[in-house]
């Protein structure tokens, strides 16, 4: 451990002077602790991640084209049963893998507790968002005969919350090895002027690096050898709180298979041409999802000869890799955008500061940077209606109510065709 001396001039040197004030409160362990926590900040990358949220955002003369998808509602009988089949036969083998990214902070939800244990208020009852991801892996295991292993990514946050929760709920029934926790890398948060947060618990308020880290948290907590020594050969990557997910869906990994590449995902046609989200394309030759704020206006309005959106493929978080994928991006450093969000801290006086308005940077990786390391995906039109409700605001769009009624129109839809 470095001498007191070292780690105060290392906070000077970095602006950080108010860590010292809490540490010259701290005494024994809680001191010890904070000293090492310290000691393992990569001062010179945060300094790096500050700065570029000051800078404005390069706009770089990037080729903008549009990438090729199937609709799944319109692939001829023969196409379908073809991938289909082979889906199946890779299920039915052993060789597919779920993972669950659950290690996000949730804070527009609101709740307290890692996002999956968010009870959903659906027939009565409710649901919780892991009893019913579990529900469809336990669907598919019926169907195909079989186990799917379960990996979910957690936090350092949320790691312990997640697992005592679903012990206590014995898995909901699943079979418990085969259900993986692994644990994200993290970075401290900074406030809007570049100042690390202090928790309730004196230690620096750190938060998980961004859904991007997945690869790299398989690779270095042993998932992904867990995965290898189990055969997997294809892994689906979701996130959590989308309860409409279909966690094994075999004409995406039939398609995937069956177009000879290495990824794939699922996109929903965008509501409107200025709907606020991401899309599918190919910039610079390489697949990509460009943000609604990168893509000029002119172009998200341009139709084809269908009249449908050319830029219309919405990213709804449910991506496919084979195995070599997920080893090959492992080894890459994805870059980090800035996210702001609202995160409690303690002030100097040691009052706990409960900010109403976003104060925080947040640096996180996503997962479809990853996209760029490959000449070409494949990409699977679904039916919004069939496969997204996601539970991401307190309220509004995307909130509980909305995934609520999403949820049991589809279910009772499904229940009527029987
Ligand atoms: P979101 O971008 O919606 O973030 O994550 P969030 O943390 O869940 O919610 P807010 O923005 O704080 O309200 C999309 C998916 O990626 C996962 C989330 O758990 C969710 O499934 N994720 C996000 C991670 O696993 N790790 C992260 O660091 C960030």
């Amino acid at each position: 451990m470095k001498d007191y001396k070292s780690i105060e001039n290392l906070l000077k040197a970095n602006n950080q002077e108010h860590i010292i004030d809490f540490l010259n409160k701290l005494d024994g362990d809680k001191k010890d602790k904070l000293i090492r926590q310290i000691e393992k900040i990569d001062f010179e990358q945060l300094q790096e991640l500050y700065e570029n949220t000051k800078r404005e955002v390069e706009i770089k003369e990037n080729i903008i084209e549009t990438i090729k998808y199937s609709d799944k509602e319109k692939l001829s009988y023969e196409e379908r049963n073809r991938y289909d089949s082979i889906g199946e036969q890779i299920i039915k083998s052993n060789k597919y893998a779920v993972v669950t990214m659950a290690g996000g902070q949730g804070t527009r939800l609101e709740h307290e507790g890692p996002k999956g244990t968010f009870k959903l208020d659906i027939y009565g009852k409710g649901k919780y968002i892991f009893e019913i991801l579990i529900d469809n892996l336990k669907q598919a295991n019926k169907k195909y005969g079989v186990t799917i292993p379960w990996y979910i990514m957690t936090s350092k946050e949320n790691d312990e919350a997640t697992r005592n929760f679903l012990e206590k709920n014995n898995y909901f029934g699943y079979d418990k090895n085969n259900i993986i926790l692994f644990m994200q890398s993290e970075l401290p948060l900074l406030s809007l002027e570049g100042k690390l947060l202090m928790g309730k618990d004196m230690k620096i308020k750190e938060a998980s690096d961004g859904n991007g880290g997945v690869f790299s948290s398989l690779r270095s907590t042993g998932a992904l050898a867990d995965m290898k020594e189990r055969g997997i050969q294809w892994v689906f990557i979701g996130g959590v709180d989308n309860v409409l997910a279909k966690l094994a869906d075999i004409t995406l990994l039939g398609m995937t298979v069956d177009q000879n590449l290495e990824i794939g995902s699922k996109s929903v046609v965008k509501d409107n041409p200025h709907e606020r989200v991401g899309v599918f394309c190919k910039m610079n030759k390489h697949p990509k999802v460009i943000e609604y704020t990168e893509l000029p206006s002119h172009m998200a309005e341009e139709v084809d000869n269908n009249g449908e959106l050319k830029f219309g493929e919405s990213n709804i978080l449910c991506h496919l890799f084979s195995i070599n994928a997920v080893e090959k991006i492992s080894k890459e450093v994805l870059i980090y955008h800035t996210a702001v969000k609202k995160n409690s801290y303690i002030n100097t006086e040691g009052k706990e500061i409960i900010p109403s308005e976003p104060n925080s940077y947040k640096f996180e990786a996503f997962i479809f940077d990853a996209f760029d390391l490959f000449d070409d995906m494949a990409i699977l039109r679904v039916k919004r209606e069939e496969e997204f409700a996601p539970v991401k605001n307190k309220e509004g769009a995307d909130s509980p109510k909305t995934a609520k009624e999403l949820y049991e129109k589809y279910w009772s839809r499904k229940e009527e065709k029987k």
